[in-house]
């Protein structure tokens, strides 16, 4: 059964997606208008119609019919966020959309519809593309603009979509993810009362200070329950939510590029297309909702060999080398790290000539890599290496013969970015421009082929300063925020195109280009450089909310707090504990730890070498967060319920407070479980994974009614419980 149902004679659409449904329809003054946004419904005659949906007593109607435009344009008797706004020429910067003809079919593996609307007196044609897939209930929505005419036309705002969730009496709520160096991904929430939250980014990369994401909820939904209307967007460079409540009680969310200092020319026969937003609906509450989009990330924007990667373990030069690193200290810490059972060995930053000039750095290697290829390649340990190809050095060869390659506004000196830390003066490089991302992208390519690494990290340390190109037409010059974006996805998908098997971290100065579009071709992402364990815990919520567990990675789980980020020093089990949810790594000082530490360390990485696959392949339920009891936990289930791993961590339990059984949910009810806990109750050394004690048996359905009891207490204390079902 075709999940698109189109009513031709009510001209009504009907997307049916998992226990979702969305409906549209065509009102009396031809504007194309949303019906639906919620449950599963069957019949694409039960959507109500247009003129229902738009009555409102006392109300204008023509008016409320604008309202409720699913795609709306800025003109005529439209008073909010528009989603498209177009400067004709001639002094026409209006544009007012009708209802053309729709379209359905077959679209990477999915069903499409394809709505096109067009502007009555002005040949500018705007095709609504739907996209439904028969595995997931997340949905699929972008734009495409194109220009009939003959002449120019200028785009002053291209939104992605425009969501109409159901009317209600009382506000919703609206969840959504900030971000900043070192406190990314924190949830926040506030009331959606008449007016409008815009959430944005205007730094050039995507999740500086804000996701592209929302979540409207009524009031009252939690991680395990209640309705949660969210969406994302499949964007890496500058974007705007807005979230709009009318006068009457009507909320709206508009979303897409960012219409801050853009402006995009459109020749004669030239189309624009906007990014993709992914949405859904979920009635399992804020869980249910983030589960959603990891089976959606899995089966629809990661690449198959991401999917089924075993994340490695993996030794980061940064946090105890910073950019000290040279051949000598890197031979001893590879050996240490090999004994310890890293399978990667990633030299950060400081390897390099200069930013710019992506060779090795002769004097701190005077042999080249070759030694430490060998070494690692003796050791069967896999070599990994830092770059930051947005930026070059005043001091590289590359700005010496390119200085036209910076970001600049004629006239003004570009802003010379000086990191006191590493002492290093730079400046952005253009990659709207496509010269810059073609040399970037065959040096990056020759890098790879010539050390056979196995691991590129991209780090991002600015945010834009000047988003000048004064080399090209004025008409042209603000297309560079929307460009350069393009370019930086393009280099990378080309790269891993040409070399499948590499695994690409995301890092922009920690999580700061965190946006779903990178899980395209990025297989793990620097969650944050902040490795106070305690922190981490409280990003884990926000970063799953979007991203797999797996993807969680970052120079150092187990380290040394860089920098003595919160001057807290959290136990190594606790950051180890938290780390295997992820995609673990060691930031430690190697050649300065005593051999007792080592071989806590060893023991931590078999333990994750034992659980990853849980851990990364399994659904995922937050059952308690740190921002509302002294513990927090969370749980992972194999798809087959064969395995399930929680996750339980304390801080601040006061006055002998016990814990409650944690429900563990997502079990075979039928089946019976064993149980095994790691986590050392008194701490004692050795035997850093002794299990607390003996836990008999228990059923699924037990584990989900009654619970288990995981004894946690005061600060850092920490538990993995496994579950295996009896075959
Ligand atoms: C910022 C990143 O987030 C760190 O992990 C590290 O790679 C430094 N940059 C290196 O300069």
């Amino acid at each position: 059964m075709s999940q698109i149902l189109v009513d031709e004679a009510g001209k009504k659409f009907l997307l049916r997606a998992g226990n979702g449904a969305y409906g549209i329809g065509v009102n009396a003054m031809n504007k194309l208008c949303s019906l639906h946004w919620g449950a599963f419904v069957e019949r694409v005659e039960d959507l109500p119609d247009c003129s229902e949906v738009e009555y409102y007593q006392g109300r204008h109607t023509r008016r409320a019919a604008m309202d409720f435009q699913e795609y709306p344009a800025w003109g005529g008797e439209f008073y909010n966020e528009p989603a498209l706004k177009v400067n004709f020429g001639r002094g026409v910067r209006t544009s007012i959309l009708d209802y053309k003809s729709y379209s359905t079919g077959a679209c990477d593996g999915g069903e499409e519809l394809v709505i096109t609307l067009g502007d009555y007196a002005y040949p500018l044609t705007v095709n609504l593309h739907y996209l439904v897939y028969p595995d997931s209930p997340v949905m699929v929505r972008w734009v495409d603009v194109i220009n009939d005419g003959e002449d120019l036309v200028i785009l002053e705002s291209v939104q992605s979509a425009c969501f109409h969730p159901p009317r209600r009496s009382n506000e919703y709520r609206l969840s959504h993810l900030t971000g900043r160096w070192a406190g990314e991904c924190m949830i926040r929430r506030q009331a959606v009362t008449q007016g409008k939250i815009v959430l944005e980014n205007r730094t050039g990369l995507s999740s500086s200070f804000e996701h592209p994401y929302f979540a409207l909820d009524e009031g009252g939904a939690c991680e395990a329950e209640g309705r949660v209307w969210f969406g994302t967007l499949l964007y890496n460079g500058n974007w705007k939510i807005a979230v709009e409540c009318n006068a009457y009680e009507q909320t709206c969310v508009t979303g897409g590029i960012s219409d801050f200092d853009f402006s995009w020319p459109l020749k004669a026969g030239e189309s624009f297309t906007a990014p993709k937003f992914i949405f859904a609906m979920s009635e399992a509450g804020f869980g249910g909702a983030s589960r959603m989009l990891h089976d959606f990330q899995r089966s629809h924007i990661a690449p198959e060999v991401e999917v089924r990667r075993v994340m490695p373990v993996l030794f980061n030069s940064w946090s105890s080398m910073e950019i000290n690193v040279n051949e000598e200290k890197i031979l001893e810490s590879a050996q240490k790290a090999a004994d310890i059972g890293a399978e990667l060995f990633v030299i950060d930053d400081g390897w390099q000539s200069a930013l710019g000039d992506w060779r090795v750095d002769k004097v701190k290697f005077p042999n080249g890599l070759k030694p430490v290829v060998e070494k690692l390649k003796t050791l069967g340990v896999d070599l990994g290496l830092w770059v930051e190809v947005e930026s070059f050095e005043v001091k590289s060869e590359l700005y010496q013969n390119h200085p036209e390659w910076a970001m600049n506004f004629p006239g003004r000196e570009p802003y010379r970015h000086y990191r006191a830390d590493v002492d290093r003066t730079s400046l952005l490089l253009n990659f709207a421009r496509n010269d810059v991302a073609q040399y970037m992208l065959e040096t990056l390519r020759s890098l790879v082929a010539q050390t056979g690494i196995k691991y590129l990290k991209l780090d991002m340390n600015y945010y834009f300063t000047d988003p000048g190109w004064g080399e090209v037409d004025e008409l042209e010059q603000r297309t560079i925020w929307v460009k350069y974006a393009r370019n930086v996805y393009g280099v990378f998908q080309e790269l891993k195109k040409e070399f499948p098997d590499l695994l690409i971290e995301n890092c922009a100065a920690g999580g700061g280009r965190g946006d779903l579009l990178m899980d395209g071709v990025f297989g793990r992402i620097n969650r944050s450089d902040n490795q106070d364990t305690l922190d981490v815990l409280r990003f884990h919520e926000g970063f799953t909310w979007l991203h797999p567990s797996k993807m969680a990675g970052g120079a150092c789980h187990i380290s040394d707090s860089i920098r003595g980020m919160n001057k807290r020093v959290t136990p190594l089990q606790m950051q180890a504990f938290a780390g295997i949810m992820g995609s673990l790594s060691v930031g430690k000082d190697l050649l300065s730890c005593p051999q007792e530490t080592l071989e806590e360390i060893r023991e931590y990485i078999s333990l994750y070498k034992r659980l990853r696959s849980v851990a990364h392949e399994g659904d995922l339920y937050r059952l308690a967060s740190l921002s509302d009891t002294p513990y927090t936990a969370f749980e992972f289930v194999l798809k087959d319920k064969s395995e399930a791993l929680l996750f339980a961590f304390s801080h601040g339990i006061e006055f002998c407070y016990k814990v409650p059984n944690f429900k563990v949910g997502g079990l075979d009810a039928g089946g019976v479980y064993d149980i095994e806990c790691y986590g050392d109750d008194e701490r004692k050394l050795p035997g850093y994974l002794k299990a607390e004690k003996e836990i008999k048996p228990l059923s699924g359905r037990a584990l989900a009614e009654i619970g288990l009891s995981v004894r946690l207490s005061g600060d850092y204390d920490c538990k993995i419980v496994h579950f295996k079902k009896r075959s």
